[in-house]
C-alpha cells in the first residue's frame, strides 16, 4: 500500500509541473494558480507516504523512472492541447484515485490487532488517506468547475487516462 500510494502521489506531483511547464509557456497565469494550488497538496501527500517508505524501508517500485517521465508528458500535453484536457487529466485521474484509497481504508478498517503500537500506525495511516481523499475529490471538483467535461473529447481522453492510471496502480503494486 506504502509503495503504491508513493508512486502515485510522486505522478500526480510530476504532472503538474508538466502542466505548469505548459501553462508558462501558454501565459495562462490564471490557470496556473488553481494548478499550483492542487500541486501543493500532492507534494504534502508524496511527502508523507515518502516518508513512510523510508522508515519502513519499503523498496519503491522499479517503475518510478517511467511514471516520473510518462507523468510529465501526459501533463505537459494535456495543457498543451487546451485548458480543458488539462482539467480532465485531473477529473480522469482523481476519480480513479478515489476508488483507490476507498478500497485501501474499507481494507484497513478490518484489520484487527491487539498490539498497541501497531494500532496507533494504522490509525494514523487511515487519517491520513481519509484526509487525502477528501482532498483529491476537492480537485476533481475544481477539474469539472473549471469545464473539464466542456471539451469535445472528454469522454475519450477521460477513458484512456483513467485505464493508465489504472494500469500504473496494477504494475506499482506488484513490481
Ligand atoms: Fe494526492
Ligand atoms: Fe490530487
Amino acid at each position: 500500500m506504502i509503495r503504491v500510494n508513493q508512486a502515485g502521489e510522486m505522478g500526480a506531483k510530476i504532472i503538474y509541473e508538466g502542466q505548469k511547464k505548459a501553462l508558462k509557456l501558454k501565459g495562462d497565469t490564471k490557470t496556473l494558480e488553481l494548478i499550483e494550488h492542487m500541486q501543493q497538496q500532492e507534494i504534502e501527500h508524496f511527502d508523507y507516504f515518502d516518508k513512510l517508505l523510508k522508515d519502513k524501508k519499503i523498496r519503491p517500485t522499479i517503475m518510478q523512472p517511467i511514471w516520473q517521465v510518462g507523468g510529465f508528458i501526459m501533463g505537459f500535453a494535456t495543457a498543451m492541447i487546451d485548458k480543458k484536457a488539462a482539467m480532465t487529466c485531473t477529473t480522469a485521474v482523481e476519480e480513479v484515485i478515489d476508488d483507490h484509497y476507498q478500497e485501501q481504508l474499507d481494507y484497513l478498517d478490518n484489520i484487527e490487532t491487539n498490539d498497541k503500537n501497531n494500532s496507533k500506525d494504522l490509525k494514523e495511516l487511515k487519517d491520513k488517506i481519509t484526509q487525502f481523499r477528501q482532498e483529491e475529490l476537492e480537485h476533481r471538483d475544481i477539474g469539472y468547475n473549471n469545464d473539464a467535461d466542456k471539451l469535445i473529447f472528454f469522454k475519450p481522453l477521460s477513458a484512456l487516462i483513467k485505464h493508465t492510471t489504472k494500469l500504473a496502480i496494477l504494475f506499482s503494486k506488484k513490481i
